[in-house]
């Protein structure tokens, strides 16, 4: 990407369901006073921002400098840091690496695994959730099809939804002890009658990036539609998330 895929704003104002669902996380990582964590992926850092409160040292990570600026704007007391979570290193040791809704984005999952691990402490806790296999299935398949049926072939791939199969060995690969792996449907409300049509802003631009503004504009009314039948659920939009979510230890 030599863009930044995000636009943090349209991110804070509808999307607020991917930190308020992250709270849920934290209480997995039960963050102590004192502790060091690292936060991978922070996005805006609003829940980089409640695991500092609980009294922890933490330092959010994302590779767009639109999140990373806005998280630091907002929340000027923590420290962020532009980062690929697959090429990062720091000077000090973590007690715990935290990560929301974040690691389905990166491809190379192993190379961001291997630099997670060796950030944590021996007995240093690892806490994520992401989409998992199966993920968004229904809108990833209506926005293939209306790609191809405008006659612009199928769009890229950018996420990963791992499974607990393919995932917890590279953990155990890099030296961290599974504890705790879930996948689970968990469909996700999308705020008002453009709910999906929003969520596909967001989130599809930059699987759509080759199409021409128009043309991305298109495909997304015509997927829109095609999910309206499976998606659209008493007068409500809903995503159709599955996550992945994983505790484990350093060894
Ligand atoms: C997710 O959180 O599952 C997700 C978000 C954006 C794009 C794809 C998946």
């Amino acid at each position: 990407m030599t863009h930044d895929k995000w636009n943090s704003s349209l991110y804070d104002q509808k999307h607020s369901f991917v930190y308020e669902y992250g709270k849920d996380l934290l209480g997995l990582l039960n963050p102590q006073p004192g502790e060091r964590i690292l936060d991978v992926g922070c996005g805006t850092g609003h829940l980089t921002a409640q695991i500092a409160e609980a009294g922890a040292t933490i330092i959010g990570l994302d590779s767009s400098a639109a999140m990373i600026e806005k998280a630091q704007a907002a929340y000027p007391q923590i420290e962020f840091v532009q980062a690929d979570a697959t090429n990062f290193s720091f000077a000090e040791p973590f007690d715990a690496v935290f990560s929301n809704a974040a690691l389905h984005w990166v491809l190379q999952a192993e190379a961001a695994v291997k630099c997670m691990s060796q950030a944590l402490k021996p007995g240093g806790r690892f806490v994520m959730e992401c989409g998992g296999k199966g993920n968004i299935k229904n809108i990833l398949t209506a926005l293939n099809q209306a790609t191809v049926e405008l006659e612009q072939g199928e769009m890229e791939r950018i996420w990963v939804f791992h499974s607990i199969g393919e995932y917890a060995p590279l953990l155990e690969k890099y030296g961290l002890e599974v504890n705790q792996a879930f996948l689970f449907d968990r469909p996700t409300k999308l705020e008002g009658e453009d709910g999906m049509l929003n969520w596909l802003r967001m989130f599809g631009t930059v699987r759509t990036q080759k199409l021409s503004d128009e043309m991305r504009e298109q495909a997304f009314a015509l997927a829109n539609e095609k999910l309206r039948e499976v998606q659209y659920i008493d007068g409500h939009w809903y995503a159709d998330y599955r996550r992945l979510r994983i505790v484990a230890r350093k060894l």
